[in-house]
């Protein structure tokens, strides 16, 4: 039997697009199992529980490619990363039933060219570059090819996801972007992603503070998240050097420049006054 484990991501960073994303220490857990015939999907809380299910369509490309013929399938799934929520549960299901199905097929295609093969299911690469590689990583795609680089957080920073019980769909907050950006703010955020990098692997706070901001994707979609200003401007006062849209949302990441209890009592109790129901999960960064 094969166990796979994948860790959640927060993608975008702010300013960074499609193209940054971290890994964080909450994971999903998977089990792979060549048998004598059949799907077998066990412990399935998706909404695919079949033949469509997203682990198995992705087991099915690392198939197709290297001409492997499994007799069945059985996949147990146990995973701590919540669906919908902007912290990379797709692209979890995506880069482990890849290293499953590379694994059950004799381990014939690199990590690397199992990464080309996710981001073409995922169409962006920033969550499921970390995914498989850990760490933070900066990616772009060249034709259907990922290239990137790993970089380390510095250990002074502190993730906090402000995690909601309502689900935002990736497809639903592509839907709500422009078509075309102007120039003043593709600039702005060219700019602000270059300094961003060199914040967090620094640890440098203030130009983190600086740096954090976007201009590309968050104003079109914070309505889709209840009471996104408040919290950023509430968590912005008590102590967070930077607040974002984790991925496409609905989570909010706040990072601080220590590991600040007194921060979290008091977000925990902010969240707490609010209509929907918010957990708040401290996070580490994954290698
Ligand atoms: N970069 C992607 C987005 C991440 O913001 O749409 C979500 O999967």
């Amino acid at each position: 039997m094969i166990k796979v484990r994948v860790p959640a991501t927060t993608a975008n960073i702010g300013p960074g697009f499609d193209c940054l994303g971290i890994a964080l220490n909450l994971y999903c857990y998977l089990e792979f199992e060549e048998i004598e015939e059949g799907l077998l999907i066990e412990e399935c809380e998706d909404e695919y529980c079949d033949e469509n299910n997203l682990i198995y369509q992705s087991m099915k490309k690392v198939f197709g490619m290297v001409n492997y013929k499994p007799k069945g399938i059985r996949i147990r799934i146990k995973s701590d990363i919540p669906i919908s929520r902007g912290l990379g549960s797709s692209a979890a299901c995506i880069v482990g039933g890849l290293v499953g199905a590379n694994e059950i097929s004799g381990g014939r295609l690199t990590k690397k060219e199992l990464l080309d093969i996710a981001n073409t299911i995922e169409g962006h690469p920033d969550n499921v570059t970390p995914a498989m590689f850990g760490g933070m990583t900066a990616s772009v795609c060249e034709n259907s090819k990922v290239y990137f680089t790993n970089m380390k957080v510095s250990d002074k920073f502190h993730f906090y996801a402000l995690i909601p019980d309502f689900e935002v769909s990736t497809e639903k907050a592509r839907s709500v972007l422009p078509k075309t950006i102007n120039y003043k703010d593709a600039v702005y955020n060219i700019g602000r992603v270059s300094l961003l990098i060199n914040a967090l692997m620094n640890g440098d706070e203030n130009l983190l503070k600086i740096s954090c901001k976007d201009k590309l994707h968050e104003d079109y979609r914070k309505n889709l998240i209840n009471d996104y200003d408040y919290i950023k401007s509430r968590s912005e006062e008590l102590g967070s050097l930077a607040v974002f849209i984790s991925g496409s949302g609905s989570t909010i990441m706040a990072v601080t420049g220590r590991d600040n209890n007194e921060l979290e009592k008091d977000m925990s109790s902010l969240l707490k006054s609010l209509k929907d129901n918010w957990s708040i999960k401290k996070l580490k960064v994954d290698y």
